[in-house]
Parts: C-alpha cells; sequence; structure tokens
C-alpha cells in the first residue's frame, strides 16, 4: 500500500483523457496531473528535444515523490519511454495506439489510424504495427494542426470539422472499419468524428487498457491506496488554464504551474 501519488503528464491537456480513465478506476488514488501546453505540441518536435521535455517532466513529478508516471502522450512515448525506464527506478506506463484491437477485429481488412508525424514516424510505433497487422492495410494519417486547435480552445469549431474531413476522406474511400486513435488529445474529439462517421466504423483509443495496465502494475507492486479518506488530486498547466478548465468540464480544476 502506497499513499504517493499517480503522476501523469502530457505535451497539454490531451491527456486528461487518460487520467479519467485511471480515475475512474483507481478513484482512492492521489495524482498529479501536467499539462506542458507552453510546449505543445510535441508531434512535430526533433526526438531530442521530445526527450528533453519528457525528462524535465519526469523530474519534477520524481521530485513530488510519484510512485508510477503515465507518459500520456504518444509522442512522448514513442521517443522518450526507453531512456526514461532505464534511468529512473519508478515505473513508467506508456500510451500505445490500439492497433491490436482493431487488427484482431476488422472485417474489411483495412483500418485507419490518426497520429502525429513524431508517433507515426517512430521506430516503436512500427514494430508494433507489423507485428499485428500482417494481411491488413493500415492507412496511416498525420493529424497536422489538430493538436493546437484543442490547445486553443477550438475544439469544437469550424476549422477542426474541415481539417478531420479531409484526413478522413481517404480511409473512408478505402472502407475502413476501424479508426484507431493515436494521440491522447484525439478522444476530445469523439462526439465530432461520431457525427461524421458512418456508424458502422468503430473508434477506439487507449485509455481503457492503460487504465487496467496501471492497475495491474501498481497492485503487483503492492503500491495500490487503499485509503478511503479524500484523495488529492493536483491538476497543472503551464499554459492557458481556462481551455483545460473548460475541457475537463468542472469535474476538475486545475491552476497555473509554470514547470
Ligand atoms: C502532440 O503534442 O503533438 C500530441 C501528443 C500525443 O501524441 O499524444
Amino acid at each position: 500500500m502506497s499513499k504517493k501519488s499517480i503522476g501523469i503528464f502530457d505535451s497539454g491537456i490531451g491527456g486528461t483523457s487518460i487520467f479519467k480513465e485511471i480515475y475512474t478506476l483507481l478513484p482512492n488514488e492521489n495524482y498529479i496531473y501536467l499539462a506542458d501546453s507552453k510546449n505543445a505540441p510535441y508531434g512535430n518536435k526533433t526526438s531530442q528535444d521530445i526527450l528533453k521535455l519528457s525528462i524535465k517532466n519526469t523530474e519534477y513529478l520524481i521530485s513530488k515523490g510519484c510512485k508510477i508516471i503515465i507518459v500520456a502522450c504518444n509522442t512522448a512515448t514513442t521517443n522518450a519511454i526507453s531512456y526514461l525506464r532505464k534511468n529512473y527506478s519508478i515505473p513508467f506506463i506508456g500510451i500505445e495506439p490500439a492497433i491490436k484491437p482493431a487488427a484482431l477485429n476488422t472485417k474489411t481488412k483495412v483500418i485507419g489510424i490518426l497520429a502525429t508525424k513524431g508517433t507515426l514516424s517512430s521506430q516503436l510505433f512500427h514494430q508494433t504495427t507489423d507485428l499485428y497487422t500482417n494481411g491488413i492495410k493500415v492507412i496511416e494519417q498525420v493529424g497536422e494542426g489538430i493538436v493546437p486547435l484543442i490547445e486553443s480552445g477550438k475544439l469544437d469549431s469550424i476549422e477542426m470539422q474541415v481539417l478531420l474531413e479531409a484526413y478522413l476522406k481517404p480511409m473512408l474511400e478505402q472502407n475502413i472499419d476501424y479508426l484507431v486513435l493515436g494521440c491522447t488529445h484525439y478522444p476530445y474529439l469523439i462526439p465530432m468524428l461520431s457525427k461524421m462517421l458512418p456508424e458502422h466504423i468503430k473508434i477506439i483509443d487507449s485509455g481503457l487498457a492503460v487504465a487496467k495496465q496501471t492497475q495491474t502494475i501498481l497492485s503487483d507492486k503492492n503500491l495500490l491506496n487503499n485509503s478511503e479518506l479524500n484523495p488529492a488530486i493536483q491538476l497543472f498547466s503551464n499554459g492557458n488554464v481556462a481551455v483545460l478548465n473548460s475541457i475537463l468540464n468542472q469535474q476538475f480544476n486545475a491552476t497555473y504551474l509554470d514547470f
């Protein structure tokens, strides 16, 4: 049993989609969430810059005594998680696109993935994809421009709709039946995507799988917090806190922190 916090970081507000899944499964835990919105998006940065930012976020969470760190950003996972695991002694959980369930269940044998350039061009993404997609066509689409729109509060905007229509077009023409969301910002697009996609196309993200994995690892290491006292939930952004709070929809309250 450990009352130490679960640390979570992302390039911005998107990782809150992962935080909410973990919190639903583990409501007794204490949490510290860092939205590095000042440096968003990570998706177009060099691997070295993404690593530097991931180390900065990690060091802050470790200085606050976190017992585990969730790298709630696909781009940071693909570029930094092996380094973090090698250089720090606490466990790290990363986010990888849910290619496996899509590949196992597709009937049309064509699946689509929407992710950042940093994720789609990474070695880790290609290794995982190659492992599960024998005989399946994977249509990869870089979601250029999506993260900046979400970070600036334009989630439900005409600009977003125009971008998504352009990105979905080749996937629809090639008859995908699964759309994999390979960036933790994208689950916030599900209401818009569901209106744009035919009903038979399933949208999947990694949130629930990551929450279950977090529970398993904490349980195996005897680090779960079984205390029923009110947990401390601290969400910090070094960018626009109002946008983060509006996406959290009053369920949680974030504050500004210059980390
Ligand atoms: C980004 O910051 O570009 C996206 C983060 C992600 O890949 O989840």
